[in-house]
């Protein structure tokens, strides 16, 4: 049955929008490869996973780490050979508050660039031969609105926003480099969603998000790559 499916890999699929995001896809008849950096504390996941018997594998996950990355591609490359989706949403927000510069934490910056940079180009690194061994590959890195430059009009969240900001330009340059490969590179947004990085006070539910950005995924062609996406797949809502 593997064979005749899609595959995709999510990173930080133990929570949150990722955690819904392997449902969203696992219920559109994809097989899923969910990360999660400690596997023996991701208990919903494991639910999930008995509840789809067969169509989910958990694999440990640390972005930040190379023999982690190292084992997790030697895993999907064991299972399934090819891969066709990776979906880059494990993330870091360290900034709990609209912190001004100067209560600003400087080990913040170092520390949310290596997940949410240098952890996407670890990852994506390792799956690269797997991705282009697969037909229509993709490559969907979750980004957000606060990594907007065109948009920005306040003073918050500098270390996270400098870090989406600098994953879109990461998201251009790869998609440059990857079109001759045939290998689609998105940023896409999710919306604001009530997780734990999101908070209570988000407009939607993990479900709803998730739900929108699998269907996006799934649509993806090569007209998209290199573009800021929201989660419907619309393009120009977000500006870069
Ligand atoms: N929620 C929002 O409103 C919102 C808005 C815009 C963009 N986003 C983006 O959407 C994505 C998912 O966000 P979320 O709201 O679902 O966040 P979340 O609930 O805080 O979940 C973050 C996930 O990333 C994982 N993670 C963090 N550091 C990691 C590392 N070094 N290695 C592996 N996994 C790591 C976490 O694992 P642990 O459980 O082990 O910590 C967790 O699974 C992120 O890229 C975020 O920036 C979210």
């Amino acid at each position: 049955m593997l064979l005749e499916m899609k595959r995709a890999l999510i990173t930080g699929a133990n929570r949150g929008i990722g955690l819904a995001l392997a449902e969203a896809l696992v219920n559109r008849g994809v097989f899923v490869f969910a990360g999660a950096r400690k596997p023996d504390n991701a208990s919903e996941l494991d639910r999930l996973r008995e509840h789809h018997r067969g169509l989910i594998e958990i694999i440990p996950l640390e972005v930040t780490s190379d023999e982690s990355v190292r084992r997790c591609a030697d895993t999907v490359k064991g299972v399934s050979g090819t891969l066709d989706i990776l979906v880059n949403n494990a993330a870091v927000f360290l900034e709990e508050t609209n912190t001004g510069l100067a209560a600003l934490d400087l080990d913040w910056f170092a520390e949310t660039v290596a997940v949410n940079v240098g952890g996407v180009a670890r990852v994506t690194r390792a799956l690269l031969p797997l991705l282009g061994a697969a037909e229509q590959p993709c490559i969907v890195n979750i980004s957000s609105g606060a990594g907007s430059i065109g948009d920005k009009t306040d003073h918050h969240y500098y270390c996270y926003g400098a870090s989406k900001a600098a994953l879109n330009h990461f998201t251009v340059g790869l998609a440059h480099e990857l079109r001759p490969g045939g290998i689609v590179v998105v940023a896409l947004s999710p919306g604001w969603v009530r997780t734990d990085m999101g908070g209570p006070g988000g407009e939607l539910t993990p479900e709803e998000s998730a739900s929108a950005i699998a269907d996006t995924i799934l649509k993806l062609e090569p007209a998209d790559s290199g573009c800021f996406l929201d989660r419907l797949g619309r393009k120009g809502k977000y500006v870069w």
